[in-house]
């Protein structure tokens, strides 16, 4: 039998207090629907259906917006009104073959760990007409709780509005996630009542209905209920997202990445990293980064799609983006890289120096103070402080080119677009306003006067 996995998506979120559907709420930088999904495609499912509603629109367009090899697994389906879990269920259901099974995840619970997953369909599979994952919970407020009978087996789930006090006492807690067959459902749903408090149609109510017709209805006890939370709250949120980044900065160390302090480095995306790689505290990972050999980040630097060569050295609160760095660059303190940067190897960039859409040959140095937009600047080329690539006429950009060998004195304004031949010398102070040929210095700083004995104006009496 195939599996069809139904994403549960279609909630308000009202404790969110937000204007934002709940699951499009960020989990390390990507909405929670996303982990479900990028979780749910690892079992290969025949489809993914996913129930929206609440948000449908937003939610809609940020499918829309995903890689097709995601987006081509996932048929949305729209419940109108939200009248409860096994509401949504049903508004799926039409959609998935009568010969599959079904796997019911919520968008709300987006670090379920797929090893669980796979043993709860697993358990389907063991001749069980349905499956539910159930967890251990210190303070199970909120959840629904589990019932059994007293052989252990499973009675029936109260939510925690129907649950009398003294059900309210136990700590088995119904996780939501579910499997059963497609048929077992269209069967039984149409026997689901929303006589309750919530007058919502649970789905928690299906293994009770099964029971009581015979059926085998089993439970799955997770180990960790951590990690099987929902996310109802900003708070529980927080949780979940601390829990993320605690997990993932493990597992990079446990892959040979030094971590000054794992619990002041957040991945939001993807690191691959080389051997011998060290991260100092309180970085940001954006994105796609990698990393080869012997990297050194310094404290507070934010990486988002960036690459680095072997041993480069990015230093203290550098901000780098959508750019790639070859080997054995020394960049930072404080230098901050805008899109669309290649970086080749031993070029040093140093503080308050902004780099845009440039590209640095071999060997070149900017060390201090300076902005380098639209630029294409050859090997070995020495930018004074202070140097401006005025790369913008108010209107339009232009480029600068610069060659190799050539040395930008302090203070310069390059006024694009404009060339700079090789081995040509820029004096200080210069504003560069055509070709500086091959050789040559260039020069436009008014030459010096001196006035001796010069007397500063004195402040008049009142
Ligand atoms: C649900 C369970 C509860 C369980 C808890 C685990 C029911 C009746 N209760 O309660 O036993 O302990 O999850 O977190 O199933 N949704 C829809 N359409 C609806 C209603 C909900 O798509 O009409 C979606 C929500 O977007 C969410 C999920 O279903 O992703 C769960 O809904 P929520 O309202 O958060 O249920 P809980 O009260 O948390
Ligand atoms: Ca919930």
């Amino acid at each position: 039998m195939a599996l069809e996995v139904i994403i549960l998506a279609a909630g308000k979120g009202t404790r969110m207090k937000s204007n934002l559907p709940k699951v499009m709420h960020e989990l390390a930088g990507y909405p929670m629907v996303y982990h479900v999904i990028k979780t749910a495609l690892l079992l290969k499912p025949k489809k993914i259906h996913l129930v929206i509603g609440h948000g449908k629109e937003q939610i809609r367009d940020y499918i829309q917006s995903l890689d097709n090899n995601i987006k081509d697994n996932i048929n949305l389906c729209v419940q109108e009104q939200q009248l409860g879990t096994a509401h949504a269920v049903a508004s799926a259901i039409d959609k998935v073959d009568n010969k599959s099974d079904v796997l019911v995840l919520y968008a709300d619970c987006p670090l379920v760990p797929l090893d669980v997953l796979e043993q709860l369909y697993a358990y389907l599979k063991d001749d069980n007409d349905l499956v539910l994952l159930s967890a251990q919970c210190e303070d199970p407020f909120g959840y629904g709780r589990i019932i059994r009978n007293n052989k252990g087996e499973f009675k029936k789930i109260v939510e925690q509005k129907d649950a009398t006090d003294k059900e309210q006492l136990i700590t088995e807690i119904n996780t939501g996630i579910m499997a059963f067959s497609a048929q077992i459902f269209k069967q039984y749903f149409k026997k689901i009542h929303n006589s309750n408090k919530q007058q919502e149609y649970y789905l928690t109510d299906l293994p009770e209905l099964l029971v009581k017709d015979k059926k085998k209805v089993q439970i799955l006890e997770a180990d960790d209920f951590e990690l099987l939370q929902g996310v109802n709250d900003k708070i529980q949120l927080s949780i979940v997202e601390s829990l993320y980044q605690q997990n993932q900065n493990m597992s990079l160390m446990a892959q040979g990445l030094t971590l000054l302090d794992p619990n002041r480095f957040d991945v939001r995306g993807h690191l691959k990293f080389g051997k011998d790689c060290v991260i100092d505290i309180n970085v940001l990972i954006i994105g796609e980064v990698i990393l080869a050999d012997n990297v050194y980040i310094g404290p507070g630097c934010i990486l988002k799609n960036v690459t680095i060569g072997a041993n480069s050295k990015i230093d203290a609160y550098t901000i780098i983006e959508n750019t790639t760095i070859k080997e054995n660059c020394t960049l930072g303190p404080f230098a901050r890289f805008r899109p669309g940067n290649i970086i080749e190897n031993n070029v040093h960039v140093g503080n308050f120096v902004e780099v845009k859409n440039s590209h640095l040959n071999e060997g070149t140095k900017s060390g201090h103070l300076s902005y380098l937009g639209d630029s294409v600047i050859g090997k070995n080329v020495n930018i004074g402080a202070g140097c401006i690539t005025c790369n913008y006429d108010g209107a339009n950009k232009h480029k600068t080119i610069i060659g190799d060998d050539v040395f930008v004195g302090s203070d310069c304004q390059l006024v694009a677009p404009v060339k700079v031949e090789d081995n040509s010398t820029i004096g200080a102070g210069s504003t560069v306003t055509k070709t500086v040929p091959k050789d040559s210095l260039y020069i436009t700083r008014a030459s010096a006067r001196i006035i001796d004995n010069y007397q500063r104006p004195k402040k008049n009496k009142a």
